[in-house]
């Protein structure tokens, strides 16, 4: 047998490329041929004892409480102690900048907390300037490019209360000849953590890097080892950043937190609903339309904007950009029939969200297609204009969770024009109310 030594794919045959992950020359022969358990007989075991969940007594894990209330939250309540937390995110999105000011904010600082950062990415120098710009000076031992087995045992011999991984594509292990970031160094480095981390009761914040796609850069299994999983989002124009639970052992997932990056760190933005609408609300563009969208316990108010022009050559052109294209196809197949608007397939169709915010809830279509209907009509709005609902495949508009929190937002932003499920019941009963 080969196997891959970045991703330990078997193969019969050596081949140049590993067809799973995609390295050269990566295949080599595997030593231990005999793996194969079907052919050994089972090994034999003594009597098995089974736990009876009504005799188990649990004890609250204690919490890392912070000064930032909203990080808290995110979490259900606090890091809870022993805990493994991934932070996910592009490169230079704002990761260590943050793990710094959140290790600053705990309030275990103040009765000394012994932090470990093992340093992978950035020199001592660098971060201690850094720790300089943001005016923090928290109390942090650190580590410089350590290899797993000197982290482990430095994690052994300090019995640090938080252990900070920046990144764990930086960290490798001497046992395992493939190079750092490779899937199975990152499998093995995460294993060997989680081991040492949960014997001693340690917290530990790891850092990872996402590729271009958004996926965390190796296994899966990174994921799975872990007990949270935070992703950190925003994009390059904007200054606003997303913390976004996907994954919570000991709290609520689904939850979001904005923030933004300043010169001097990030703060946080406790009222996020109108950071996607670029002007306030009595100036909005005309052709745009205004739609409130739910995201964890927050709503956004968004501006879906459109064009529509003549098709000169070939197929009509869809494009969006915020929105997913397949959505929107099903959606000017909708307007095409049930509104009567055939028109369309010798338009093209170009959809932008604007502020940088991707939309992923239904909510968003009636805004979507009154925003497309404006355009193809040629009208300007006399009014700033709100949509939500869900639209089916007849042309009905569906309704939508937390409508109230919905309304009470564009009132808020002094919207009086708002459509949704309440108001209409068609697609082209929406058309013709505007
Ligand atoms: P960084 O935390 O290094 O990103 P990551 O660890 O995810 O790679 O953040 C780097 C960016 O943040 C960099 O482009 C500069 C910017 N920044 C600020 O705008 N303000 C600040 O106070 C700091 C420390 C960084
Ligand atoms: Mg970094």
């Amino acid at each position: 047998m080969y196997s891959c030594s970045n991703c330990d794919t078997q193969y019969i045959k050596w081949q140049g490329r590993c067809n799973e992950c995609g390295h050269w020359g990566s295949l080599k022969i595997d030593q231990n041929q005999d793996n194969t358990l079907a052919r050994r007989p089972m090994a034999q075991v003594g009597k098995i004892e089974l736990t009876s969940v009504l005799d188990l007594n649990i004890a609250q894990t204690p919490r890392h409480q912070s000064r930032l209330p909203e990080f808290d939250a995110l979490l259900g309540g606090g890091m809870s102690t022993g805990s493994l937390v991934l932070l996910a995110g592009e490169p230079g999105i704002g990761k260590s900048t943050f793990v710094l000011q959140l290790i600053n904010s705990l309030k275990e600082q103040d009765t000394g907390l012994q932090t470990l950062y093992l340093a992978g990415e950035e020199s001592p120098e660098q971060i201690k300037s850094r720790l300089e710009r943001l005016q923090i000076k928290p109390d942090i031992k650190l580590l410089r490019q350590p290899t797993l087995e000197q982290a482990v045992a430095a994690i052994g011999q300090n019995r640090p209360g938080l252990v900070v991984v920046d990144s764990i594509q930086t960290l490798a292990s001497t046992q395992i000849d493939s190079s750092a970031g490779s899937i199975n160094q990152i499998r093995a480095c995460a294993a060997s953590l989680l081991e040492t981390c949960k014997k001693q009761n340690t917290t530990c914040f790891i850092i990872g890097q996402v590729t271009k796609d958004g996926l965390l850069a190796g296994p899966k299994t990174l994921e799975h080892l872990v007990d949270t999983v935070i992703y950190l989002e925003g994009d390059a124009i904007n200054d606003y950043r997303m913390l976004r639970v996907t994954k919570n052992r000991f709290g609520p997932t689904d939850e979001v937190m904005v923030m933004k990056m300043t010169p001097s760190g990030f703060e946080v933005i406790a009222n996020p609903s109108m950071i996607f609408l670029d002007s306030p609300a009595g100036t909005i563009n005309r052709s745009g339309v205004i739609t409130p969208v739910a995201d964890g316990s927050k709503t956004f108010l968004i501006e879906i904007q459109a064009l529509v022009t003549p098709t000169n050559f070939g197929y009509p052109q869809r494009r969006s950009s915020g929105f997913d294209n397949n959505r929107l196809q099903l959606l000017l197949a909708v307007l095409s029939k049930q509104a009567k608007l055939p028109q369309l397939n010798n338009h093209d169709v170009h959809l932008n969200i604007a502020g940088g915010y991707k939309v992923i809830e239904p909510a968003a279509d009636l805004g979507v297609c009154l925003a497309i209907t404006a355009s193809l009509l040629n009208k300007e709005f006399t009014q700033a204009v709100s949509a939500f609902g869900e639209v089916g495949l007849s042309g009905e508009i569906r309704p939508v969770k937390r409508q109230e929190t919905r309304l009470k937002e564009l009132n808020k932003a002094g919207i009086q024009k708002i459509i949704s499920p309440a108001t209409v019941r068609s697609i082209s009963e929406a058309i013709n109310t505007l």
